[in-house]
């Protein structure tokens, strides 16, 4: 057997909806403690590292993450806007930055994340 990461579950796949409330799980990377967040874009969900491109604070604030359309991430700091699909930035201070991807899996009705490289769940989920 490979040495894969065990997944961590994140939440039910109806706990998140298209342009809604994002799910937040706290995690560490090399540049410390942060947490991570979970979205749904399009019917499908993504996950990235809860970190602005801009000056590397949180995005989200009380786990609102998109923009009033639902179209964009937006960082409830200073307005950075990102593509949802692939946190590419389009818009606002961060221009050319991007939100750090994370490998997320849906399956029978449950979100999953697989943590790889130095971004790890800071806590066990109970
Ligand atoms: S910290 Fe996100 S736009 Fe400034």
């Amino acid at each position: 057997m490979t040495h894969a990461a065990s997944p961590i579950r994140v939440c039910d796949a109806q706990d998140l909806r298209n342009g809604g409330p994002g799910v937040k799980l706290p995690a560490t990377d090399s540049a410390g403690h942060s947490t991570v967040f979970f979205i749904r874009y399009q019917d499908r969900v993504y996950g990235y590292l809860n970190r602005c491109a801009h000056v590397g604070v949180e995005l989200d604030w009380e786990n609102s993450f998109f923009t009033r359309a639902g179209d964009r991430i937006m960082c409830a700091r200073h307005g950075a806007t990102y593509l949802p699909d692939t946190g590419v930035c389009d818009g606002g201070p961060c221009r050319n930055g991007r939100l750090t991807p994370l490998k997320v899996q849906e399956r029978d009705g449950t979100v999953y994340w697989l943590p790889e490289g130095k971004i790890q769940p800071a806590a066990s989920q109970g």
